[in-house]
């Protein structure tokens, strides 16, 4: 099976981070072009390192994805400088957790709505008209587990993962027929340097890793997925 992305170009937004470094990288390994947003210049010059030989196929935007006027002319200007925008990953999001409702402030609230929830809005609403322009493409939203599996002390988290997730199976179904694909995946918890220090006494084996999550957003990002459309894909692994 041949997943090659040699002349495709790749937006991830949060391109930098523990996720979506891993999907960037992997992106690159199949020879697509990556552009991705970050908010550290000494993270993106990381990620360049990282990349070695193919750091010539990156390129990097500071953007808040939050941000609409930020957004569309980030979109706009990946058009321009490359021609196409063939596939969107939002890997932008945030946790706070382990706090009940009431003693939850308004701001985390937003926060959550706004670094979960309207990031991928903002994204894919800038991204799309393109895409449905060329007559394909692929979105894949990085939501969670909590967005099915709504414990104590999560209640931001977990509705705006839900939310997120019940946006994209919306636009899916807007985008039926187009050509244009939107998928959701849920990662329980993800083996990143974060996670190991916040949990140093947890089972880091069982824990997916970054690079296992990654392949399966170059999968659904590939023409192998092409019936696959308005999904929520588990990406659990042992956790
Ligand atoms: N890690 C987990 O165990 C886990 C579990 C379930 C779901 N997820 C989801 O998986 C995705 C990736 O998680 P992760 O662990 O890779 O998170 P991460 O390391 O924090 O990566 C997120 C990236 O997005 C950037 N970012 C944050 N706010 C932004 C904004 N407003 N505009 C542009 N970029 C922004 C972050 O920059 P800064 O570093 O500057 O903040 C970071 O580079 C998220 O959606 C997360 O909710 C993660």
């Amino acid at each position: 099976m041949n997943i090659s992305f040699s002349g495709r170009v790749i937006v991830v937004a949060g391109g930098t981070g523990g996720l979506g470094k891993a999907v960037s990288l992997a992106f690159l390994e199949e020879d697509a072009t990556v552009i991705v947003t970050y908010r550290k210049e000494e993270e993106f010059r990381a990620l360049k390192d990282s990349a070695g030989p193919k750091a010539s196929s990156l390129a990097g935007s500071q953007v808040d994805v939050t941000d609409e006027a930020a957004v569309v002319p980030f979109i706009n200007g990946v058009l321009t400088q490359f021609g196409a925008l063939d596939v969107l990953v939002n890997t932008v999001g945030g946790y706070v957790g382990g706090v009940k409702l009431w003693e939850m402030t308004t701001r985390v609230f937003d926060q959550m709505l706004a670094l979960n929830l309207r990031s991928g809005y903002v994204l894919a609403h800038a991204a799309i008209p393109a895409m449905l322009k060329a007559g394909h493409g692929s979105i894949v939203n990085v939501a969670a587990k909590a967005a099915l599996d709504h414990g104590a002390g999560m209640a931001a988290y977990a509705a705006s993962k839900a939310a997120a997730v019940a946006l994209m199976d919306s636009l899916a179904a807007d985008a039926k027929g187009t050509g244009v694909r939107v998928n959701s995946i849920l990662p329980s918890i993800i083996d990143t340097a974060v996670n190991r220090l916040a949990m140093p006494d947890s089972d880091f084996a069982a824990w997916p890793k970054p690079r296992d999550i990654a392949q399966v957003v170059l999968f659904l990002s590939s023409d192998l997925a092409k019936t696959i459309h308005g999904a929520a894909v588990p990406v659990y692994g042992n956790a």
